[in-house]
């Protein structure tokens, strides 16, 4: 165990190494205007083994963040659980997009079927699909990160989801056109209404790294219980690696080499199946709006590790 430990210090000094002079970088999200208010300095990575263990660096592995649009592969494993899934494939398409998270025009002409679960369109497919199977999406997504952090007090960030609302337009425009073509079967104010709840819950890198490790678990939670069938956990990682950061997936794969999903909140979420998950936290995005400093924080990672599936 000592030897575990000694490994993943150096494997964090690395990654600090790489992105000390770096922290600040980007620029926050300002569209939801709740969230130009985080101080762009902070930073934090968290490592959550498959065998319990908890490896965290930087000032503010701790503290909380928005989860945003990382909250998408949580809701698509909900969809997807006890093999169940299978419908949500008829509703939403699993190919990258090559088009910003929020754009509009390919929608209009592939007649209201998303590219894929990780951008805007797609997830609230799975958001809908969630609220018809369960009446509560968000408190379903809820509860599965309550007890896989083992922390109950997990919640929506009520001014958040207040501000995501409130500039909440073309999310809207997404969710009536997809209802135009018969797409959303719940009232799109209530769909809206549980996407933008769960993209509010906050979460620190060491809780977002424990509640995801059933990826790296092959499905399993944390009490051995089955959430995904191992194939469908596959399948999952797969539309992560190819679709979770936008229309930056062709680089990240390149850079990182492993599954990721991002979120404007500045967070990435990745997964080394069979050993770990990795969560990385800095505010400032890049101009496809994920996480400068995360995303150079995982690319350190996997070059220091050799962890990646290529
Ligand atoms: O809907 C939005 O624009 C935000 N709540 C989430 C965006 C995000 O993190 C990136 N989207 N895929």
């Amino acid at each position: 165990m000592s030897d575990d430990r000694d490994y993943y210090t150096g494997v964090l000094d690395a990654v600090m190494e790489r992105v000390r002079t770096h922290i600040g970088e980007g620029r926050v999200a300002d569209y939801i205007p709740e969230l130009a208010s985080v101080d762009p300095d902070e930073f934090g990575f968290s490592i959550a083994t498959v065998d319990g263990e908890m490896y965290s660096t930087g000032d503010h592995a701790r503290t909380r963040f928005s989860l945003q649009s990382i909250s998408k592969v949580f809701t698509l494993a909900l969809v997807m659980r006890g093999g169940s899934g299978s419908d949500i494939w008829k509703r939403v398409h699993r190919e990258p997009s090559g088009n910003a998270f929020n754009s509009l025009h390919q929608l209009e002409f592939e007649n209201g079927v998303p590219r894929n679960p990780m951008i805007n369109p797609g997830a609230l497919i799975v958001t809908d699909h969630l609220l018809s199977d369960t009446g509560d999406a968000v408190g379903t997504l809820r509860e599965l990160m309550c007890r896989e952090t083992g922390d109950p007090d997990l919640h929506a960030d009520n001014l958040v989801a207040a501000s995501e609302s409130g500039s909440g337009d073309r999310n809207r425009s997404l969710a009536y056109l997809m209802a135009s073509f018969g797409n959303i079967h719940n009232p799109v104010p209530d769909v809206l209404e549980h996407y933008f709840q769960q993209c509010s819950i906050t979460v620190s890198c060491e809780e977002l790294a424990r509640a995801g490790l059933f990826l790296a678990r092959h499905g399993r939670l944390s009490d051995g219980s089955e959430l995904l069938t191992p194939s469908d956990t596959r399948r999952i990682l797969a539309v992560m690696l190819t679709c979770g950061t936008y229309d930056a997936a062709g680089e990240f794969a390149y850079r990182v080499g492993i599954p990721c999903k991002s979120g404007v909140g500045g967070g990435i979420l990745a997964v080394v199946p069979g050993r770990c998950t990795v969560a990385a936290w800095g505010p400032g995005l890049d101009e496809k709006g994920n996480s400068v400093t995360a995303a150079m924080a995982l690319e350190a990672f996997t070059d220091v590790t050799g962890c990646s599936v290529f």
